[in-house]
C-alpha cells in the first residue's frame, strides 16, 4: 500500500481506520517556524486534519451544566463529524455519532432536548438516547439471522469529563486528559477555581472565510492587538478615558507574557498587569447601575469580589485544537467549517450561586468584546485568506518571533515563556500540528456499547 493511504477494516461492530505516517507534512513547518500556505487554503489537508487532529487527540465538546438532566442531549461537530452528545438514566454520557445506521441519515437535526428515543426521519428506525437500535419498522421484512446490535449508533472510543468540561476523542490509543493538558491543567484549574459553580450558556456565534486555525492563533497572539484593534482602542479612549481594555498592550516593555505549554496548548498571562479586572473592562450598558445594585443588595465588600470576576481578562488559554478559556470560565469553541470557513461559538459561564446582577453583567462583557474586539480579527482573518489564496508564488508564512533571541526562557513545568509579544504560543500549535498530521494513528467508531452483547459471531 502507498504511503500516506488509509487502511479501513469494516467488521459488524466498529469501522477502524488506521492511518499511516505522512512524514511529508513535517516539510510544510520548517524547523526555523515557517509555515507553508497550503496549511491554510488547501482542501486535502483541512480534510486530513478533520481525521488526524480532531479525531486523534481530545476535542472539547460541551459542559456538563448543558445536559444537567437524564435524556438531556446537545448536538455538536467533532471536526465535521455530527455527534450527540447524551445523558443517560444513569447520568453516564455518551458521544453518539449522529447519523442513522439504516441508510445514514442525519438522525437528530436540532441542536439540543431532551428525549428517551430517536427517531430517523427517514424510515422510522428508533435508538435509544444511549445509542442502541430499540426499533425497526416492519421487522419482519429482515432475515432471521438480521442482528439488531450490529446496527446501534456509532460512538466515540474515548469520552472523558474533567472539572465538568467534556471532551471525547475517536482515538481508543489517546492519553487521559490530565496527561493531554500537561502544565495547561495548572491554569486551566486555576480558570475553572475562580467561578467553580457555573451553568454554561450558548452566548453567540460568529462565522468568517477562513481557516480554523487563524482563530487558534490569534487567541494566543498579542503582537496585533495596537494594530488590528486600533479603531477599539482610540473610540475607547476618546470615551472612557486611559486605562481601560486593551491598552495595557505596549509591545515588548510589559509584564505580561506568552506560554508555549506543550501538545499544541498555550496562554496568555495577563494578569501582572491587571490589578482590577473590573475597573479596566470597557463600559457597558448598565454596568454602574448593576454595580450600584448589587452593593446595595450585598454590601461593597462581597459585591467587589463578584465584580472581579464579570470582565474578560486575566488568561487567554487555548486547548489545542478547538478550546479557549478566558480568566472567568466563559469560553470559545472553534468549528471548522471548510478550508475557508469557521464558526466561533462563545458560551457565558453564569454563576450558579451568585446574584443576578453579577450574571448580567458577565453577559454583557461577553457580548461586548465579541461584538467589537472580535469583528476586528474576523475582518484581519479574511483579508489573510484572501491573499494567501490569490499568492500561490509566494509559498511561506513566519511565525519566529521570539525565536532564538533570548526573549524565551524554559519554566520548571516544562513550559517555555515569551514577553507577551512573541510567537510562542503558536510555534507551539505548529510544532504539534506537525506530530499529529504525520504520525501514524487509529481512529474507531464502536456500535457496541458496553451494555449491549454480541449477537453471534
Ligand atoms: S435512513 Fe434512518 S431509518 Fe432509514
Ligand atoms: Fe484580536
Amino acid at each position: 500500500m502507498a504511503r500516506g493511504q488509509r487502511r479501513t477494516t469494516i467488521d459488524r461492530l466498529a469501522v477502524e481506520s488506521y492511518l499511516d505516517a505522512r512524514p511529508e507534512y513535517r516539510d510544510l513547518v520548517t524547523d526555523d517556524f515557517r509555515v507553508h500556505r497550503s496549511v491554510f487554503v488547501d482542501a486535502g489537508i483541512f480534510a486530513d486534519e478533520m481525521v488526524r487532529i480532531f479525531g486523534g487527540t481530545w476535542v472539547y465538546l460541551l459542559h456538563e451544566s448543558e445536559i444537567p438532566a437524564p435524556f438531556d442531549f446537545q448536538t455538536r461537530r467533532v471536526g465535521r463529524r455530527p455527534v450527540i452528545v447524551t445523558r443517560d438514566e444513569d447520568g453516564e454520557i455518551h458521544v453518539l455519532l449522529n447519523r442513522c445506521t439504516h441508510r445514514g441519515t442525519l438522525l437528530c437535526p436540532v441542536e439540543s432536548g431532551n428525549q428517551k428515543r430517536f427517531q430517523c426521519a427517514y424510515h422510522g428506525w428508533t435508538f435509544a438516547n444511549s445509542g442502541e437500535l430499540s426499533g425497526i419498522t416492519y421487522p419482519d421484512g429482515y432475515r432471521s439471522d438480521f442482528c439488531k446490535e450490529n446496527y446501534n449508533l456509532g460512538r466515540a472510543p474515548r469520552v472523558q469529563s474533567y472539572r465538568g468540561f467534556v471532551f471525547c476523542s475517536f482515538n481508543p490509543d489517546v492519553e487521559t486528559v490530565e496527561e493531554w493538558m500537561g502544565p495547561a491543567r495548572s491554569v486551566f484549574d486555576w480558570a475553572v477555581d475562580q467561578t467553580p459553580n457555573i451553568k454554561m450558556i450558548k452566548a453567540s456565534t460568529m462565522e468568517y472565510r477562513g481557516n480554523w486555525k487563524l482563530q487558534n492563533d490569534n487567541n494566543g497572539d498579542m503582537y496585533h492587538v495596537p494594530f488590528t484593534h486600533r479603531s477599539t482602542l482610540t473610540m475607547t479612549r476618546q470615551r472612557h478615558g486611559e486605562g481601560k481594555s486593551l491598552d495595557h498592550f505596549k509591545g515588548d516593555n510589559s509584564p505580561m507574557t506568552v506560554r508555549d505549554l506543550g501538545n499544541g496548548h498555550k496562554m496568555i498571562d495577563q494578569r501582572p498587569a491587571i490589578d482590577s479586572v473590573w475597573e479596566r473592562a470597557r463600559p457597558i450598558p448598565g454596568r454602574e447601575t448593576q454595580a450600584e445594585q448589587l452593593i446595595t443588595r450585598i454590601g461593597e465588600q462581597r459585591a467587589r469580589q463578584y465584580l472581579e470576576y464579570v470582565g474578560r481578562a486575566g488568561v487567554n488559554l487555548i486547548l489545542y485544537p478547538n478550546l479557549y478559556v478566558g480568566g472567568n470560565a466563559s469560553i470559545l469553541v472553534y468549528e471548522p467549517v471548510t478550508a475557508h470557513r469557521t464558526l466561533v461559538h462563545s458560551f457565558v459561564a453564569l454563576l450558579t450561586d451568585a446574584p443576578a446582577e453579577v450574571n448580567a453583567l458577565r453577559m454583557r462583557f461577553e457580548e461586548d468584546f465579541i461584538n467589537v474586539g472580535n469583528r476586528d480579527d474576523n475582518e484581519v482573518f479574511e483579508r489573510l485568506s484572501s491573499a494567501l489564496e490569490d499568492t500561490s508564488q509566494l509559498a511561506w508564512i513566519d511565525v519566529s518571533r521570539g525565536w532564538r533571541t533570548g526573549f524565551e526562557t524554559s519554566d520548571a513545568d516544562g513550559a517555555v515563556s515569551g514577553p507577551v509579544t512573541c510567537e510562542t504560543g503558536i510555534r507551539a500549535s505548529y510544532v504539534r500540528w506537525k506530530e499529529l498530521m504525520s504520525r501514524p494513528v487509529r481512529i474507531t467508531a464502536s456500535v457496541l456499547g458496553e451494555r449491549t452483547t454480541n449477537c453471534g459471531s
